[in-house]
């Protein structure tokens, strides 16, 4: 797909719904009883692989555009799914199902894509045999597919190498099946949806610094969720609000949890102009219109404990350093290389075809902002962050950019270009 230069970016802007409250509206409404009714849900290709994976396991899910309905069977009423349980592109799915999976009396092998099939799951495989799970990569390399037999669980309290939601997630979705009280502590806090969202449909849940604890066996009832937009996804419109001269957007709602948030707090000490309108703090997760207008960047520092606010957001962030005056450096976040794609690799990769000086570090990125930058072909990887991330940057650059596998942004954001397109007529 080909993109060039287009006119500031102007007008509002409502993003699609945050993809890990989505998913876990699903997974957590089929775990409890009654219905659960989820607005502004995504429906992105992950979150659809998560509803189908549960609709395998027996649960009723009336899908309507972003209205999703889910009739709960409450924590034992999973059935065996009769094939594979296909998590497409989505480590959310397999990651976090895994944890449920080993709670259950039966057989199940999960999967996905050929990039979720290099993905690493030892981090989960490791607390879910200490918890007395069988699980068993089958291929025997630390990847899907993953063959679970579940059952017979023990609280344990897990100390995480990694911060990693995904990793925390799994180890209490377990802990709701275990003989005891589960806990994980994490090295640094990493989102915080599970904890939140878990008590939220009626699980003890309890936060202390960098440990989550959850008690075995509670009664979990169906809720309404409205789901919030994603500040992932509002990255890219802040980020080409920012770059392209005399740009205003305002993106409503966007979802401000301070385990998510660490992109405007950069961005702010880049030197942008972004304003809160209205905030609303009245429910579990709070939200907020942003208002943006064009700034000139500079160089800065990204590094420790704000990195897991901020992971799914570095691709742009890089972009938008590309641009700024003055040198960024990216530390503390080797985690980059196990997402959809090695996106230290991937991105500076790209980010050179573009005329940027950036060098990789074991643990991020070094980029020398400011040179002019110029079109180019974009070998995207079919990772969904990366090829959004240089459709903003085309807006700012000269020439054309040529987005390889530009569809794969069907994996967050089906809508993306067209909303893009919308703001920059
Ligand atoms: C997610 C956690 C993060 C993030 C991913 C979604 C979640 O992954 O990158 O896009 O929904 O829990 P890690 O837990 O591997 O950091």
């Amino acid at each position: 797909m080909i993109m060039k230069y287009k006119a500031p970016l102007k007008g509002e802007l409502s993003v699609p719904g945050d993809k890990s409250i989505s998913h876990r509206s699903v997974m957590f409404g089929a775990l409890s009883e009654g219905l659960t009714e989820a607005e502004n849900f995504l429906t992105g290709a992950d979150c659809l692989s998560t509803i189908s994976c549960f609709r395998q396991m027996g649960i009723d899910i009336v899908q309507n555009g972003s209205s999703v309905k889910i009739n709960g069977k409450s924590l034992h009423g999973l059935t065996a799914p009769k094939k594979l349980l296909d998590a497409g592109n989505s480590g959310t799915t397999v990651r976090l199902m895994s944890g449920i999976l080993s709670g259950q009396p039966f057989r199940s092998v999960i999967t996905g894509d050929a990039s979720i099939q290099k993905r690493p799951m030892k981090r989960i495989m490791t607390p879910l045999t200490m918890m007395n799970a069988s699980i068993a990569s089958i291929y025997n390399n630390g990847c899907a597919p993953l063959e679970i037999n579940g059952g017979g669980l023990r609280g344990i309290h897990y100390q995480s190498p990694v911060a990693s939601a995904q990793v925390k997630s799994c180890v209490l979705l377990a802990g709701l099946y275990g003989d005891d009280v589960t806990r994980v502590t994490e090295p640094v806090i990493s989102r915080n949806h599970s904890e939140l969202m878990l008590r939220y449909f009626g699980a003890d849940v309890k936060c202390e610094g960098t440990t989550a604890s959850i008690a075995p066996e509670p009664h979990l009832t169906g809720q309404k969720v409205n789901v919030p937009g994603d500040i992932s996804s509002a990255a890219y419109f802040i980020a080409a609000a920012l770059l392209v001269p005399n740009s205003e957007v305002l993106l409503r709602n966007v979802g401000i949890n301070p385990t998510r948030d660490g992109l405007l707090r950069v961005c702010r000490a880049m030197g942008a102009d972004i304003t809160f309108v209205n905030e609303d703090h009245s429910g579990a997760e709070p939200c907020a219109d942003l208002l943006i207008r064009s700034s000139s960047l500079n160089g800065t520092v990204i590094e420790g404990d704000i990195i897991p606010t901020l992971i799914d957001e570095l691709p742009v962030i890089a972009v938008m350093a590309a641009f700024a005056e003055g040198t960024t450096i990216i530390r503390d976040a080797a985690e980059l290389k196990v997402k959809e794609s090695d996106r230290i690799a991937v991105m500076t990769d790209n980010l050179t075809r573009i005329g940027c000086d950036v060098t990789a570090t074991e643990d991020g990125m070094i980029i020398r902002g400011g040179k002019p930058l110029h079109g180019a072909s974009i070998d995207t990887k079919k990772d969904h962050r990366i090829a959004m991330s240089f459709a903003v940057a085309a807006l700012a650059c000269d020439g054309e950019m040529d987005i390889q596998d530009a569809d794969c942004v069907r994996i967050s954001y089906p809508g993306f270009y067209e909303d893009l397109e919308r703001l920059s007529l």
